[in-house]
């Protein structure tokens, strides 16, 4: 039997820029399992084949140029195609491509970058990250947070304050841990969700849940006190931790109010327990900041990192461990029995030293903070124009917009319309790639976006909500 012939993998890609789509389709659909995906469904429309990438763009297995205004998922801050980076890891490769950092062992790109990290977190309040804990993924990085949240406390002869509040509609990832510090109801019904001592509270999603005439503000402090509720309804002796975005991504963009932020930290000071700022989206850069804590002047005790310390290129995630907690775990603690093979992974923490470098080189924070961050709102605000419109607000570089029946009643579509799916599908069509979140139409693009780029993509997005429009309109959903 010649082996060589079943091993092989089948010639998919007949030319550099010649796929063949078909056959990649149906090899996806016979042997590979997606996330967030239903098969059915994607049996009968065959996957979207992406081939290649360089900036802003990514390219079809058809050829067809897409701007990518999601930068992947959230991920790509640097841009695509960054000879650095790919660098970075060959030569890493070639000079210790794996060793782990267990039984008293350490890498050099590890100490290498857990030290830039240490310096690159601001100090808010007089409140430090000396210490890194490395994981593969945000959601990895979670499950860290949950385990070294219950060590805290059980070391400081607490071991009752076991409960970690959270928000409804949060995402903090997809493990058992992860799926159930968010609040997505869709996860929590799949595996006998959330594991117990995790709750959650409201969000802070001012447009559909203030009172008719409440102001953002006072909103912002009544979604606040929701916290303060729960804390006194568990028993705050039992409380270990609050887990929140500073704006929560993946539930569709949901700026706080300012009045918010500040609010919270009054709350967790108050009663002592311990403030996880989930900055897997929020970090590096994407909010104008390398941290998103400092722009709302929180002060966390743990910040969650992923996506953008690498920009998605390797994955990487992990902890910012400040020092109330590293005290307690490094003078008390003995043994913290938790670790992943890949934490502190050389290669992935050489990719990330050479992201960092480039972002400071290239500026791309204080671009983000004090020029294109500042044109994207100012371009999004027209958006609010448009009779489809209901609200368009950024942060930094992500944005959200919502999607409405009637602007001047607030009235949103039917659930079962699939507005914000309609749109996603003219995107494609259009050559851009947003995202819909129900009704919630959002961007987080690269941040190396030229001003010019935002122009092409607010281009993009108006024509496509002029076709949503007209679809609704043609089908009788519109007045
Ligand atoms: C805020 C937040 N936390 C955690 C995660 C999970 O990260 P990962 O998919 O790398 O496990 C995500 C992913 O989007 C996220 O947005």
């Amino acid at each position: 039997m010649n082996t060589s012939t079943l091993i092989a993998p089948p010639a998919l890609v007949r030319r550099a820029e010649q796929h063949d789509t078909q056959a990649i389709q149906a090899l996806d659909s016979a042997h590979y399992i997606h996330p967030f995906t239903d098969h059915g469904d994607l049996a009968t429309r065959g996957a979207r084949v992406i081939t290649r990438a360089d900036n802003i763009y990514v390219w079809d297995s058809e050829g067809k140029q897409i701007l990518d205004a999601m930068s992947g998922l959230w991920c790509v801050n640097a841009g695509y195609g960054r000879k650095e980076l790919a660098d970075a890891a060959y030569q890493q490769m070639m000079t210790l491509p794996y060793y782990n950092s267990f039984f008293q062992t350490t890498n050099v790109p590890a100490v290498q970058l857990a030290t830039k990290l240490a310096q690159l977190a601001p100090v808010v309040g007089g409140r430090r990250f000396e210490h890194v804990f490395f994981s593969s993924s945000g959601s990895e990085s979670n499950d860290t947070n949950v385990r070294m949240v219950r060590r805290y406390w059980d070391l400081l002869g607490q071991p009752q304050r076991k409960v970690i509040i959270s928000r409804h509609n949060a995402y903090h990832g997809s493990t058992m841990a992860g799926a159930s510090l968010g609040g997505m109801g869709g996860m929590h019904a799949q595996g006998d969700l959330p594991i117990p001592d995790i709750t959650h509270i409201g969000q802070p999603y001012c447009y559909e849940d203030a009172q008719p005439g409440e102001t953002p503000e006072a909103f912002g402090l009544r979604a606040a006190r929701w916290l303060e509720d729960k804390i006194l309804a568990i028993g705050a002796g039992r409380v270990a931790a609050f887990i929140a975005e500073p704006v929560q991504g993946a539930g569709g963009v949901i700026i706080p109010p300012e009045t918010y932020w500040p609010e919270i930290q009054r709350i967790v000071d108050k009663y002592g327990i311990l403030l996880i700022s989930d900055e897997v989206i929020c970090a590096f850069g994407r909010l104008g900041h390398w941290f998103a804590y400092e722009k709302f002047g929180i002060r966390p005790d743990l910040v969650t990192f992923a996506k953008g310390v690498t920009s998605g290129y390797i994955p990487l995630g992990g902890v910012m461990v400040g020092d109330r907690v590293a005290q307690v775990l490094i003078e008390k603690g003995g043994e913290f029995n938790h670790g992943y093979t890949y934490s502190g992974h050389p290669v992935a923490c050489a990719v990330a030293l050479a992201n960092l470098e480039l972002m400071e080189r290239e500026k791309l924070v204080e671009r983000v903070r004090d020029d294109t961050g500042p044109y994207l709102a100012q371009r999004f605000a027209e958006l609010a124009q448009h009779p489809l419109v209901g609200a368009a607000e950024t942060c930094g570089f992500v944005g959200g917009l919502v999607l409405v029946k009637d602007k001047a009643t607030r009235t949103l579509f039917n659930p079962d319309l699939a507005v914000g799916m309609v749109c996603r599908g003219h995107c494609f069509r259009n050559g851009l790639i947003m995202r819909a979140v129900g009704d919630r139409m959002i961007v987080a693009p690269p941040l190396v976006m030229t001003r010019a780029q935002v122009d092409e993509m607010m281009a993009l997005i108006l024509r496509c909500l002029d076709a949503t429009r007209d679809e609704l309109h043609a089908a009788g959903h519109l007045g």
